[in-house]
């Protein structure tokens, strides 16, 4: 039971341990039906035409699957359109019947577990156990938000005064969102930021990171054949030119978008520059994240943790850590098994069971990754490195690195991938690391180490993050049981996964009756 007292559960895991069940799944992902085309689905009616773009596979660039065609950016506005015609009936449609659209979207998705599988491992490049974690999130937001917009949204609140009247408190859907998804969970925030918009009577248009459109459009589908109207939730194709089409809509009531925080910023300002009424912006943005040891943390456990939340998913969640910190006395300690525990890092192709670390998402990535490598190399930071195996030469592959910096503001902004950056620190230095991790401006996630409980209890206090986590890795929140979201460059809030989320997604209205 919830914050509400509602029933709910969450996606049932899978076991990778029982080889009858591992071999099951193999057979269903060999034979999972999945699309090799991605168009935008609109509205009947509206043109549908654009230039066309390949899809090809993160592990081996050569391996060209499918193809995906973006929205000419001059039909924008039409969508938008479209989607405010059909908005009022389904804000009129009474709740329990769009949460419980939510609900068999849940089953058919658990159902057709294996179609979505594939996809993210060869259109995102996920891992298996990355890739069934998401199946399982994105199925949690869809039951989720439907179990809380049924306690907050069926009856208004009556509000008893000394008046005399009767007051009600009403919560309605807003209007037109826009939600914009990023690439490194094309399903699980792709669907969290739509459920929660239709789920409180809202009409959606969303544009999904063009590296996942397949399987962003996938999952669309199966939510109009969930009972969610063709017209209420479209999906559009496009680069960022047609984000800001979308986002220069008259007339939407908000835009959800999770990506780079200069992206948010920049859908800020032309929100802000609009004329008429004033959008909601929900923004997830991205992260500096730190891990604090200090000498009381048992290092086995740290190093377990750390290359977890700094590898695995390729170091692409923006939960990542991305600077550990470790008091100097245990520092040599912690470096040495590190090392020897990235030697056990498993890089290659996510299709595999065996691999812990799959690709990167594209070039542009792994570019980026490789010059902050060089120069920590030319710097001569480079603590330690996995050898990237001869089958990954085709991939975007970059590989796991950990190097010694000398506190986090030397980073200009966040690698996203798996690079790990070292700080040792003096004991009595601990709030002044605090205050460096702060003055980033990010505050998304946070872990510590430590065996005492009012070191990491200082440390919390002091720290400004959105999820901090003591004693175990920083990465994996799950839905309704740790929200997650981040403050300051990291995001607006609320937390997605929590219970204030859809409050942001309604307005409200009291009604007050003369009795
Ligand atoms: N929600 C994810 C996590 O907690 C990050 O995006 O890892």
């Amino acid at each position: 039971r919830d914050l509400y007292g509602a029933a709910r559960r969450n996606s049932e895991g899978f076991n990778f341990a029982d080889e009858a069940g591992v071999a099951a799944l193999a057979q269903a992902l060999r034979s999972a039906a999945v699309p090799t085309q991605a168009a935008s689905l609109l509205a009947e009616g509206l043109p549908n035409s654009g230039p066309r773009y390949a899809i090809t596979d993160p592990s081996d660039r050569r391996r060209r699957f499918g193809e995906w065609m973006a929205l000419d950016v001059a039909t924008v506005p039409a969508v938008l359109s479209a989607a405010a015609r059909a908005q009022p009936a389904w804000a009129a449609t009474p709740v329990a019947l769009r949460a419980d659209a939510l609900d068999r979207a849940a089953d058919r998705l658990e159902a057709r577990r294996a179609e979505f599988l594939h996809l993210l491992v060869r259109e995102a490049g996920k891992t298996l156990p990355d890739a069934m974690a998401e199946v399982r999130e994105a199925a949690d937001f869809l039951r989720y938000y439907a179990t809380h917009a049924r306690r907050l949204l069926s009856t208004p609140e009556v509000m008893n005064g000394p008046t005399g009247e009767h007051n009600e408190l009403q919560l309605h859907g807003k209007g037109v969102f826009v939600c914009i998804s990023p690439w490194n969970f094309p399903l699980a925030i792709f669907t969290g930021q739509i459920a929660a918009a239709l789920v409180c009577g809202n009409a959606v248009v969303a544009k999904p990171a063009e590296q996942t459109n397949l399987i962003a459009v996938q999952m669309v589908r199966l939510l109009h054949e969930a009972g969610v109207p063709a017209t209420v939730l479209q999906c559009v194709l496009g680069d960022g030119e047609v984000g800001a089409a979308l986002c220069a809509g008259v007339g939407i009531a908000g835009v959800v978008f999770t990506g780079s925080v200069e992206v948010a910023q920049a859908i800020n300002r032309q929100l802000a520059a609009r004329p008429g009424a004033i959008a909601t912006l929900i923004a997830e943005t991205g992260g500096q994240n730190a891990m604090i040891v200090d000498s009381s943390a048992l290092p086995e456990q740290v190093v377990k943790d750390a290359i977890a939340s700094a590898f695995h998913s390729a170091g692409q969640r923006c939960s990542a850590l991305r600077v550990l910190y470790v008091q100097e006395e245990i520092a040599d300690k912690v470096e040495q098994m590190l090392r020897g525990a990235m030697q056990e890092l498993a890089v290659g192709d996510p299709g595999l069971l065996e691999t812990d670390v799959g690709p990167v998402i594209d070039d542009a990535a792994l570019a980026r990754l490789k010059r902050h490598a060089d120069e920590l190399r030319w710097q001569g930071r480079i603590v330690a490195e996995v050898a990237l195996p001869q089958a990954c030469a085709h991939g975007t592959y970059f590989a796991p690195t950990v190097a010694r910096i000398e506190d986090i503001e030397q980073l200009d902004g966040e690698y996203f991938g798996p690079m790990l950056h070292l700080v040792r620190y003096r004991a009595k230095d601990l709030d002044q690391v605090i205050d460096a991790i702060n003055a980033t401006g990010y505050g998304l996630t946070l872990g510590v180490h430590s065996r005492i409980e009012t070191t990491w209890r200082r440390v919390q206090a002091r720290a400004r993050v959105g999820n901090c986590y003591i004693n175990r890795g920083m990465t994996g929140a799950v839905v309704g049981v740790q929200p997650f979201g981040g403050e300051g460059l990291s995001g607006t809030g609320p937390k997605a996964g929590g219970p204030h989320y859809l409050l942001r997604f309604v307005t409200e209205r009291t009604l007050t009756v003369n009795t």
